[in-house]
């Protein structure tokens, strides 16, 4: 069992179907960087430890040095023979400073500590990478709200008409989850930021090591309270795993809006070239395939945050071999996500928006009704009445097939005396936006307002 990290004890090799089994090499690989720096940190604990002399040290750095470049540059690669990324490296550390000084190394830890840590460090890596993302998308939509000042759009609940809106406060409605979803990244690498490096297989080290030294050394937060918990735990890759599936269902949200905008029905949007599809039999095909996409990883995403938390679920303290599958659904989900970011940005940052149609569609289906009750509020009449009354005009105005601002004043004098000709003000869907004028409401100063908290949100980040 030539290179194997745990021959001692047995008679053989396992069985090819056994190592099969047990390999993880074509995925762990991805935290060979962060094995080989938490490789020299240990390496300096064993010797503030006396485990190690000052010139094994240097050797043992140096060693490791030219294992990470030879990592890098793929000169070093795992072999058949390896079980997992710990096993290969150890394997290419002993090739290159020979196995007196690369046995050494493996004191005081297990890869039971090692790959939980490693996994937490790609984790808070990663993490960081997928906030960027989504902030690129934050900017990309409030740079649209911001290029479309004046438009107005039919606001919808059910998918049916409902009020008018401003363009840029729909916009920024996605864009206010995304912030939330980047702040819950920022939040989730505060649980993320404890090293259980020093905890061993389970119970701690005997020799001598300093935790909170490897720790401080690795960029973490502070040392494990729990050498169990710390080796057993998976609960913040869970975390993790939710706030990407979270951003995910978010940008799904998103796309399905762009699907249906994008139909000829609809015709709110035009997609750019580039990132759209065409077909392969119907010429005149453009298809929103990156906001489908999205939308089906979404899917993907939510099925990698399930599948860990099933694997999690009632494993015995401590740590069991279950826990190898905790990384893949992790990789994954960032994996997606590092495709999809840049599309979806792509795809935002290049909509152009018909806002003369979404205009002239803003008003119908009776949209401005509760614009009528709200003024008939605010002339004294209870609001009990003024819905009654302003549905009697949407009856009115149905039957002629007119729209509300096109019932004469003589008509809306007699569904009731108080709809004197000033109701005629909040009855244009400018006057109704700019009508809601509370804060986080449409009118275009609150967009507007909304705009700089945004941005300055996103400068901070
Ligand atoms: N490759 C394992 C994992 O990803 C770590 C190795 C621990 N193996 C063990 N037999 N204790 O979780």
């Amino acid at each position: 069992n030539e290179g194997s990290l745990w021959g001692g004890r047995f008679a053989g090799g396992p069985a090819a179907a056994m190592a099969a089994l047990s390999k993880s090499t074509h995925f762990d690989w991805a935290l060979a960087p962060f094995d080989i720096q938490a490789s020299k940190a240990h390496a300096r604990v064993l010797n503030r430890a006396g485990l190690l002399t000052d010139d094994d040290l240097a050797a043992m750095l140096e060693g490791l040095d030219r294992l990470a470049a030879d990592v890098a540059d793929g000169t070093f690669v795992p072999a058949e023979s390896d079980e997992d990324v710990h096993g290969a490296l150890e394997r290419g550390l002993i090739e290159r400073v020979g196995p007196e000084l690369g046995g050494r190394l493996r004191a005081g830890r297990s890869r039971n500590d090692q790959v939980a840590t490693l996994f937490r460090m790609w984790l808070r890596s990663a993490m960081q990478r997928v906030a960027l993302g989504v902030l690129d998308v934050v900017d990309a939509l409030t740079a649209q709200a911001a290029a479309h000042p004046d438009a107005i759009m039919p606001g919808k609940t059910h998918l049916q008409a409902a009020q008018p809106v401003m363009l840029g406060h729909h916009l920024l409605a996605h864009a206010q989850p995304l912030l939330r979803d980047i702040d819950r990244l920022a939040d989730a690498d505060r649980r993320t930021a404890v090293s259980p490096y020093g905890s061993g297989a389970l119970a701690g080290s005997s020799l001598g090591l300093d935790p909170a030294a490897i720790a401080a050394d690795l960029g973490f937060d502070a040392p494990a309270e729990n050498s169990i918990d710390a080796t057993s735990s998976r609960d913040f890759a869970a975390e993790a795993a939710f706030v990407f599936a979270m951003i995910a269902v978010d940008l799904s949200r998103l796309s399905e809006e762009v699907i249906i905008w994008s139909t000829p029905e609809f015709g709110y949007v035009t997609l750019a070239d580039a990132w759209s599809t065409g077909s392969s039999i119907m010429p005149q095909k453009k298809n929103p395939d990156v906001a489908e996409l999205m939308r089906g990883k979404a899917g993907r995403l939510i099925g990698d945050l399930t599948g860990l938390l099933a694997t999690l679920k009632a494993q015995p303290l401590a740590y069991n071999r279950d826990l190898q599958e905790d990384k893949e659904p992790v990789f994954d989900a960032v994996a997606q996500l590092e495709l999809l970011l840049p599309a979806v940005t792509g795809l935002v940052a290049t909509l152009e928006f018909h806002t003369d149609r979404m205009e002239e569609l803003a008003p119908a289906g009776f949209t401005l009704a509760t614009d009528i009750a709200e003024w008939m509020v605010r002339q004294g009449v209870p609001f009990r009445v003024a819905h009654e009354v302003a549905g009697a005009c949407v009856r009115e105005a149905e039957s002629r097939g007119v729209g509300l601002d096109e019932l004469d004043d003589e008509t809306l004098a007699g569904i009731n005396p108080a709809l004197t000709p000033a109701v005629r003000e909040v009855l244009t869907v400018r006057g109704s936006v700019e009508s809601r004028n509370a804060h986080g409401g449409t009118a275009p100063e609150q967009v507007r307002r909304q705009i700089e908290v945004v941005s300055a949100c996103s400068a901070d980040l």
